[in-house]
């Protein structure tokens, strides 16, 4: 399957993990689902909490635990309101290395009630992994947080 199926055979489950469900069990399922079937380096939420994102549910190897408001590709995509796709992780200013490994990264903010209140991000270690296609997927997904 290509990366469309992937994500195509995959999105009823990964709704139906997210509708009715508690939010932090949402995304540590959420997590391990794409972890599992795409490969990634590290896949997981940092959440919104006062000033800062605060490490959420993850999979893969121990994370930064705090990022500052427009710090980083996860600040920034918090900031800025978007989806960020870096297909270099060492041309984006200000990246923050969780982990050496990582080469590529994707950051999709997840909205609840007209605000961010979390972002989910996710790290390669190959480059340029993360396309309009994994934004879209991924943008589709964190929707049914709402
Ligand atoms: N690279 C991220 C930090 C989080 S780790 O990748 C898990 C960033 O620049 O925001």
């Amino acid at each position: 399957m290509n990366k469309q199926e992937l994500y195509k055979s995959i999105l009823p489950q990964a709704i139906s993990l997210i509708q009715g469900e508690d939010e932090i069990a949402a995304m540590a399922n959420l997590s391990a689902l794409l972890h599992q079937t795409f490969g990634f380096w590290w896949t997981g939420f940092y959440r919104v909490v006062g000033d800062q994102l605060v490490l959420g549910p993850f999979q893969g190897p121990i994370a930064c635990t705090r990022i500052q408001y427009g710090k980083g590709v996860c600040g920034t995509a918090w900031k800025e309101q978007r989806t960020i796709v870096v297909p270099d992780v060492e041309e984006f200013p200000g990246h923050i290395a969780c982990s050496s490994e990582s080469r590529s990264e994707i950051v999709v903010p997840v909205w609840q009630n007209g605000r961010i209140t979390a972002v989910l991000d996710i790290d390669s270690n190959q480059l340029d992994t993360f396309d309009e296609i994994d934004a879209k997927y991924l943008e589709e997904i964190v929707s049914h947080f709402e």
